[in-house]
């Protein structure tokens, strides 16, 4: 066990010169690094733009986007200019302070105006996932009655407006049929100049999606405060340097694309690299060479993919600018990170939180050593028990659930019109937040993942509800009955696994299966699109309820592999 535990590599990172292990410390002491300290008056756009312009970096390059063919830069100054625009397009066209404004854009620098834009004048931003398929868009904007979208053209395919009654105005990017606002020609005719609606540290900030082990995804609303932890981890966690060049995987879609991809980093002034397109190994390496990265935060899945290139495929790039590796989303596999020690000559730096959390909670911090397997130990300011089945602490090295001490500045503020489903989060009282998860803790405090205590699965970091697959499947003709598990595999960690009995009059042949896959693809999303579907005569169910019993379908299927 000792002889795989990996050093700390290099020293001079932000948290050495402000804390010590063993340390007191209080989230109330990162207060002072907000203007709203002194002003009181918040806005999460305030902090992330504005501020650093006001202090005179508005030159400083905010955002780095990368596609195939090209290429743009926007300084701060810059940045703000354009969030004022469109701020001011979305004010003429009636948002105000409260109103969800929905953003369904790629992975572009529009995607963060647009966010920006929003949040300036006091909108709760729901961003959605680029690869969302109508139903997952509309379920979505339904479920808050949402009045406001902003999209970029090729999408509005995927945005079925007669079945959204509650939206009003749809504005997109590069509109060219003149249906909708044209956010961007609008932004032209405005001014660029933008009042902040000053907000409450507990108003509103961002929505997001995210699924449960019943029933359809449930909203996550996180508030504007959120920024002293997301502030505080990207300086302490991300080690964010004023010079450095930062780079997230993650689509603003999921959590951690917006609170790492676009927030912690903006608090920190730090530019942004934004990469447009799917993976690609060369793709990726190549934009972490050009952009000059230096802190790089991806998921295990990823690292997989790297690791399995063949011919050293890293050997042809120059990735010598990077000083640190974050992952998260998924358990990150032991051989992955000593992979990349010997490889890339860096520690992959596992971080645990999830999107209800809003921001890290464990992780392996840049000061301390690794224990590969374990996903770190709890930041500053956060105390993490393992419980038994009554609430109890267990003891080191006892498998049970893991809880966090009750609160932390990111915590979410609410589950949108859902208050059982927050409460169910505190089974045992207001002291402890469940996360769902099993780990266990050794004899120093590093906590170690070994699964969920639901039905969740877990396919390249993305959580899907088995039940929503289920209810999708059972929506396509040939569907009599459908039970959903998650399937262990080498590259993404689980995939989705149907078991499926079919109606009378239909023949288990592959082409009906390819057909049923493409319909959950085509209806829900391509990632909660089962990679696999077997057909069984009977499915196994509690006798009383008649629910799926997932258990037995997953003892089968490990017995038939
Ligand atoms: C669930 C939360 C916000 C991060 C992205 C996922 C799993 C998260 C790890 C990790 C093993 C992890 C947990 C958690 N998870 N990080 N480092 N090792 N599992 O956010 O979609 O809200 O999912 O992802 O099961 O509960 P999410």
């Amino acid at each position: 066990m000792t002889a795989s535990i990996i050093p700390p590599q290099t020293s001079g990172h932000q948290i050495e010169k402000e804390w010590k292990e063993g340390d007191p410390f209080d989230w109330e002491q990162v207060h002072d690094r907000f203007t709203w300290k002194e002003s009181g008056r918040v806005n999460m756009a305030h902090e992330c733009i504005d501020r650093h312009v006001l202090e005179g970096k508005g030159d400083h390059i905010a955002l780095h986007y990368f596609a195939d063919e090209e290429e743009v830069i926007y300084t701060f100054s810059e940045l703000q200019a354009e969030i004022n625009r469109w701020g001011n397009v979305l004010k003429n066209h009636g948002v105000h302070k409260g109103d969800f404004v929905f953003v369904f854009l790629p992975k572009h620098p529009y995607c963060h105006i647009a966010m920006f834009a929003a949040i300036k004048i006091g909108a709760v931003v729901g961003p959605l996932f680029e690869a969302f398929m109508e139903e997952a868009v509309k379920d979505r904007i339904n479920d808050c009655e949402g009045r406001f979208l902003i999209t970029d053209d090729t999408f509005l395919d995927r945005v079925k407006r007669e079945e959204i009654p509650s939206l009003e105005k749809v504005f997109t990017t590069n509109e060219k049929h003149g249906v909708n606002i044209s956010i961007t020609t609008e932004a032209k005719k405005n001014s660029d100049q933008l009042a902040t609606e000053w907000v409450d540290l507990e108003d509103g900030l961002n929505i997001h999606y995210t699924s449960g082990s019943t029933g359809k995804p449930k909203g996550i609303i996180h508030a504007h405060r959120n920024m002293i932890q997301q502030y505080q981890t990207g300086r302490w966690v991300l080690d964010l340097h004023e010079d450095d060049v930062y780079w997230c995987t993650a689509h603003p879609g999921w959590v951690t694309g917006t609170v790492y991809g676009v927030f912690a980093p903006l608090l920190n002034g730090v530019t942004t690299v934004i990469h447009g397109g799917r993976f690609s190994a060369e793709a990726w390496y190549e934009v972490l060479e050009k952009a000059r990265v230096t802190v790089w935060y991806s998921a295990p899945t990823a690292f997989r993919m790297l690791k399995a290139q063949p011919d050293h495929l890293h050997h042809n790039y120059d990735l010598s600018r990077i000083r640190h590796i974050l992952s998260v989303g998924e358990p990150l596999n032991p051989e992955v990170i000593h992979w990349a020690y010997e490889n890339w000559n860096l520690r992959i730096h596992d971080t645990w939180w999830m999107t209800e959390t809003g921001a890290q909670l464990v992780a392996n911090l840049p000061t301390r050593a690794i224990k590969p397997g374990s996903m770190g130990r709890p930041i500053p300011g956060i105390e993490v028990a393992v419980l038994d089945d009554h609430g109890h602490p267990l003891p080191a090295f006892e498998t049970g659930h893991l809880a966090i001490k009750a609160t932390w500045p990111s915590l979410m503020k609410e589950v949108w019109k859902n208050p059982e489903k927050f409460a169910s989060y505190f089974p045992y009282g207001k002291e402890w937040y469940l996360a769902g998860d099993l780990a266990y803790v050794d004899e120093d405090g590093y906590v170690f993942f070994q699964g969920r205590s639901d039905d969740m699965i877990n396919s390249s970091g993305e959580r899907i509800g088995p039940f929503e697959v289920e209810s999708k499947l059972l929506e396509h003709p040939a569907v009599r009955e459908s039970g959903v598990i998650g399937k262990p595999d080498e590259i993404r960690g689980e995939i989705v696994k149907a078991f499926i009995v079919l109606n009378d009059g239909f023949e288990n042949e592959a082409k009906l299966l390819q057909d049923i896959r493409a319909f959950v693809k085509a209806n829900l999303a391509a990632h909660a699109a089962p990679r696999e579907i077997e057909v069984i005569s009977e499915l196994p169910k509690t006798q009383i309820s008649g629910k799926v019993l997932r258990r037995k379908l997953k003892e089968k299927d490990s017995v038939c592999s």
